[in-house]
């Protein structure tokens, strides 16, 4: 079936997301396609939607692969009242949006890895890249673009295969993507709705309970240093805080997070 507005507009609930929907069945990218409607004064809460991309873009100049009809590639255009290095919360709220929703069509535990991506039993159902428009400090507009793996196999892929999954790889089972997608928008709506009232520790402290590094010792590879360490959370910006070996903590603004063998209990 296809994730046609039609559908996803039936039974929604929300007020701003999904205030107008651009589908496409093929397209570049839908991050760049919401930049240009967003620069042209697309609403708030405007989805890009798409079945498939030409160049569908990861974090850090990476290639985000998905093999057409069978997942979610969205992007979904806000103008929050924001600082620009709060723009992190907006991630947070989509990464907390799509474990409850995932949780909720197929009963999986996710687990959010910082910065963005949400993981299924220790692989990566999704990608999020937030991208953003600011002037003098004030966010213009963000764009948060969201990969999910929903009824794919991504072993097809040799590149990706070791570490990523599909909801449909953990399960067996196939499941809507309409049914998964307009969850995640309601509890989106949601999130949005905390985060413009400013309830910034709520949405930490939420996020923090569905963290996969919660308690480990990781490693993290950010500008080419390798940094590891015992996982401390994050701060009020998102920045990643860890204890190393020597009890030195330390402060990551970005960077690349993967599990180490060990936790704190030993
Ligand atoms: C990452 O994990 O590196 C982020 C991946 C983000 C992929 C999504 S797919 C829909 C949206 N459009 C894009 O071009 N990228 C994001």
């Amino acid at each position: 079936m296809e994730l046609s507005p039609l559908l996803i507009k039936r039974g929604l609930k929300t007020k701003v997301l999904a205030s107008e929907i651009f589908y496409y069945s093929l397209l570049n990218s839908t991050n760049e396609t919401a930049k240009e409607l967003a620069s042209k004064g697309a609403k708030e809460g405007a989805l890009i939607v798409a079945e498939e991309q030409r160049r569908g873009k990861g974090r850090r100049e990476r290639v985000w692969l998905s093999e057409g009809g069978k997942n979610i590639l969205a992007s979904i255009i806000f103008r929050p009242q924001l600082e620009a290095g709060q723009v992190f919360y907006l991630t947070m709220i989509a990464s907390l949006s799509i474990a409850k929703a995932i949780k909720e069509v197929s009963g999986l535990e996710a687990r959010i890895k910082w910065p963005n991506d949400v993981y299924l039993n220790d692989k990566k159902v999704c990608g999020i890249l937030t991208e953003f428009s600011f002037q003098k400090e004030k966010i213009n507009y963000a764009i948060v673009g969201i990969g999910i793996n929903v009824n794919s196999d991504p072993s097809i892929y040799p590149e990706i295969r070791s570490r990523a999954t599909s909801i449909l790889k953990e399960t067996g089972k196939e499941i809507s993507r309409v049914e998964l997608f307009k969850l995640l928008l309601s509890h989106m709506e949601e999130g949005y709705g905390f985060l413009q009232k400013g309830k910034l520790a709520e949405i930490r402290e939420e996020w923090e309970g569905l963290s996969l590094l919660k308690g480990k010792m990781v490693k993290v590879v950010s500008n080419g240093e390798v940094e590891k360490g015992f996982y401390k959370g994050i701060d009020e910006n998102g920045a990643l805080i860890i204890q190393d070996l020597k009890g030195e903590r330390k402060r990551i603004v970005s960077g690349d997070a993967s599990l180490e063998l060990g936790d704190e209990d030993g």
